[in-house]
């Protein structure tokens, strides 16, 4: 009835670290975390920038944290990955005709519908939907029953954010999507390449974005267009359904967290209001 998101695991060729931090070892915290916690959960969707610059070595990394998940893992595109590697190393991902990987997920009374907004524009980070994978897209929306939850999930979010810097390099075909999306809501948007948990709604339809899982975007109005990199613990987030609702949960990776009981034993510092 839910299943995980992660996004930007960002991995690199040869292991070592991206920005100071290590993709594989942060990754690694949160699949532990996935396995002791969240076993029962019907998937894992991680919403692409899988590798920072798309190496084979780098998926092949990628791949051996993710063969220690004790649930299935989706794997989505970025515009930081490259698919020709990546379906050497993951061929049973599920991919649309003309090898973009789109594919339909299940869980509960979730469809969960996967884009992939890779523009193979070498050096080019903006994101694309070109005609087959929106008609695709709206096949899919047409096979979806009503009375199931309709998600949607791409890596570049299609719309400003206020962060000029993200902005720049959003998905470009907003407006062919908003076309198709229009003869149905989806009840929920999922996105990554952001890097900062941000939830709000476009055109009335509400979505979240996740945290990148190696480094951080600050938040940050300024007009630069420079990417103001961050470092904050990762995140992962839950999708579940309760009751007639969709509700997005996140949990803190890494470091120390404490879990404490409420109750007098625990009583907070005293305190007036004057
Ligand atoms: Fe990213
Ligand atoms: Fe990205």
């Amino acid at each position: 009835m839910s299943f995980v998101q992660i996004s930007d695991t960002h991995f690199i060729q040869g292991g070592g670290e991206l920005y100071e931090t290590n993709p594989a070892l942060r990754l690694r915290d949160g699949v532990a975390m996935i396995n002791e916690d969240y076993k029962s959960l019907d998937f894992v969707l991680a919403t692409g920038d899988l590798a920072h610059y798309g190496e084979k070595d780098a998926y092949i990394r990628l791949k051996a944290e993710l063969d220690e998940l004790e649930i299935p893992c989706y794997l989505m595109m970025g515009n930081h990955d490259s698919r020709t590697p990546f379906r050497e190393i993951f061929p049973d991902m599920p991919a649309m005709e003309g090898g973009f990987y789109q594919y339909a997920l299940e869980s509960g009374n979730m469809r969960i519908l996967c884009l992939d907004s890779l523009n193979d524009v070498p050096g080019d980070h903006i994101g694309r939907l070109c005609e087959a994978r929106l008609r695709w897209l709206d096949e899919e929306i047409r096979k979806t029953p009503l009375d199931k939850k309709l998600v949607i999930a791409n890596h570049h979010p299609p719309f400003d954010l206020g962060l000029p810097a993200m902005d720049a390099i959003k998905l470009r075909d907003s407006e062919a999507l908003w076309e198709v999306l229009s003869n149905r809501k989806p009840d929920l948007m999922l996105f990554g390449h952001v890097h900062r948990p941000i939830s709000g709604a476009w055109k009335g339809i509400p979505f979240h974005i996740q945290r990148g899982f190696n480094h951080q975007v600050a938040l940050s109005f300024e007009e630069d267009l420079s990417i103001p990199f961050c470092e904050e613990y990762p995140d992962i987030a839950i999708v579940r359904n309760v009751g007639d609702s969709l509700i997005v949960y996140t949990r803190s990776v890494g470091g120390e967290f404490r879990h404490f009981p409420s109750g007098a034993e625990n009583k907070q510092p005293e305190f007036s209001i004057p």
